[in-house]
């Protein structure tokens, strides 16, 4: 779910050259892009669950401010997935509730 071919802006020609984990399954990504962008490229549309229900949530405002995209990336639980850029290497997990830091028991 990318566009490809923008009638203004023109062709993506822009390379994957980075792969990130999602919950175990690696994804191509543009070093730089939102994780937030990586994963909707990848059909990934659930980034974390409520405490109290267990309600999906996603990608909500998309400029860092509603928290609804918060993920664990690389251990670190409440990263705000629209606006922290991909890195190659990353390991990001859905995360349950208020999330827990890699150390925690
Ligand atoms: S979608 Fe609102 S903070 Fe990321």
């Amino acid at each position: 779910m990318r566009v490809e071919k923008h009638p203004i802006l023109g062709d993506d020609k822009r390379e994957r050259d980075a792969s990130i984990v999602v919950d175990g399954k690696k994804i191509s990504a543009v070093t730089g892009e939102p994780i937030a962008a990586a994963l909707l490229a990848a059909g990934i549309r659930k980034f974390r669950v409520t405490p109290r229900f267990g309600s999906p949530r996603g990608l909500f405002c998309g400029i860092g401010r509603c928290t609804d995209c918060v993920m664990t990336v690389d251990g670190q639980p409440n990263v705000r997935t629209c606006v922290t850029p991909v890195k190659d290497g990353m390991i990001v997990e859905t995360q349950v509730g208020f999330g827990k830091w890699a150390d925690e028991p």
